[in-house]
Order: C-alpha cells, then structure tokens, then sequence
C-alpha cells in the first residue's frame, strides 16, 4: 500500500492553514494513491472540511505543497483540477441551482464537454444515476429531494465526473443504513473497477474500520494517527481523541467497533 512518496498520485507535505489568524491545520502529511481509500476521521471542528478544500484548491494554505499526479496544485487551474479530483461537499443541499436532477448529474460532464452535451455524455449520466439508484428521480426539482436523495445525486454527478480521485466529505451523513452500506459499497467497487483513488471524511468509525485501506486521524488540526484501520482505531486512541470508551470485537469475521 505504501510505495515511495514520490509515486503518490496526491501528496500533502508540511500543510498549515489559519482562517485569518487562527490556526486550524498545522504541519497535516498525507498521501493518498489510486485503487486506494483513505478515510479521515476526527472531531467535529477538527479540520477534516479545512484539509479537503485545501486538496481541492478551494483554499490556499499558507505553508506546505500539494501534488496532484506530480503537478504543484497551487500552480494548476480550477479546470484542470476537476478534471481529476471529483468533489462532493458537506451539506451540499442548496449549492446547486439547477431544476432537474439529471442536469445536476449532467454538470459532472463540464470539465469534459463543451456547451452542448454529446450522447456518450448522456451514457455516461445515466449510468451514474442508474450506479447510485436515483434514475426515478431525472426529472424531480433538486432543491426538493431529501436528504439522503440529494447525497446520492451528488454521488451520481460525481462518477459522471469520471475524474481520477474523488474527495468527499462525509459522503454517507444523511442516509439510512442500507444507502449507508451501498453507498460505501459503490465506493470500493469504484476503486475495484475504475482504480480510482478515493479520501473520505466518515464519522462513523465502524465504517471507517470496515471500507478504508488506511486511516488518518486529525485532531485540533493536527495528524495525531496515521496508518491502517486497525493502526489507528485503537481503545487508547479513541479515548484520547474522543473521550470514549469502546471495544473491538473481533467475533464477526472482521473487528468491529462496539461503542460501551
Ligand atoms: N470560513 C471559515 N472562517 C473561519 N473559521 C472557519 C471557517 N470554516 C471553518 N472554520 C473553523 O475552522 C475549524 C475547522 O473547521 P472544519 O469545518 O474544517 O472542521 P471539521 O473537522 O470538518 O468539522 P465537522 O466534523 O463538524 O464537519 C472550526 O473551528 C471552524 O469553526
Ligand atoms: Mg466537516
């Protein structure tokens, strides 16, 4: 899993961030590769949203570098960046103003097409719909969807997209256990399939345990743990992060996280 830094396809190295003049993400290293999933889990308020705009070019850190596919990304253009970095924000419910869902997921194709959309545009739509099982829903008003609909959606647009990595900030918040379970399941299939690379924030750190190859910890802006699922979700890291006690059942083919 780990190769050479270089090699990395996003390398994050010696990256600090302040809203103004308050600090929020201090000295955070991480790499991510293709065909890999790396979860980010921490407090609320820790910096999880902080470091993903970072990766993504919507903030600019004031220390550090960013590669992306062995480019400095604070040298690249907004375009270029889409093109290989999909991104689905937190509470992403009103920040498109588009009437149907089809034209949401049809906004993914962007960095692709130009004004008019082609037919294997369309393909590529509508089986991203058809992957996240929101093709009932083509001609709905977006602003009107729930929740977990409008997530689900926004995933859609994202694999419309068909960019190399996709970062996505708490990608299973609003939905029900089964979409849950799909939608972390479509993730890795994803990965399987397409080898694209994927860094997600998840509160849930069962689910974090269960569908992440690696794991990092952010804590008050800072990288506290790093390394496998198993490395990181540890009874000693968690009370120290969180303050709660947990245990690890090993008893279900896989460790579980058993909150006491
Ligand atoms: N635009 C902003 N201006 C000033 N401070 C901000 C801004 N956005 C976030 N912050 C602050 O930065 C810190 C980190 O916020 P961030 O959204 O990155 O946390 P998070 O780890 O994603 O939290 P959550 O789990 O609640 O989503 C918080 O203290 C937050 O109040
Ligand atoms: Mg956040």
């Amino acid at each position: 899993m780990e190769t050479d830094a270089d090699q990395m396809y996003i390398t994050v190295n010696g990256v600090s961030f302040a809203y103004g003049s308050a600090p929020i993400l201090k000295d955070v290293n991480l790499s991510l590769d293709k065909s890999e999933v790396l979860g980010i889990i921490g407090p609320n308020g820790s910096g999880k949203t902080t470091l993903i705009k970072c990766i993504n070019r919507i903030l600019t850190p004031q220390q550090g570098e960013i590669a992306i596919d062995g480019e400095d990304a604070l040298k690249m253009s907004l375009p270029q960046i889409s093109k290989k970095i999909s991104y689905v924000p937190q509470n992403a419910v009103r920040d498109v103003s588009s009437p149907m869902v089809y034209e949401v997921v049809m906004m993914g194709r962007r960095p692709h097409t130009s004004w008019k959309s082609t037919e294997q545009d369309e393909e590529i739509v509508w089986k991203a719909m058809v992957d996240m099982g929101v093709e009932d829903l083509a001609t709905k008003p977006f602003d009107r969807l729930s929740s977990g609909q409008t997530q689900r959606v926004l995933l859609a647009r994202a694999i419309a997209q068909e960019a190399e990595i996709f970062l996505l900030d708490e990608p299973t918040s609003n939905l029900d256990i089964r979409y849950q379970l799909e939608v972390m399941g479509l993730i890795r299939r994803l990965v399987r399939e397409k080898g694209v690379g994927v860094c997600a924030i998840v509160h849930d750190i069962d689910l974090a345990m269960k569908y992440c190859d690696k794991l990092v910890m952010l804590d008050e802006g800072r990288i506290t743990y790093a390394g496998t699922a198993e490395e990181v979700i540890t009874v000693e890291n968690i009370k120290e992060t969180y303050g709660v006690d947990i245990a690890i059942d090993h008893n279900y083919g896989r460790p579980h996280v058993v909150v006491l």
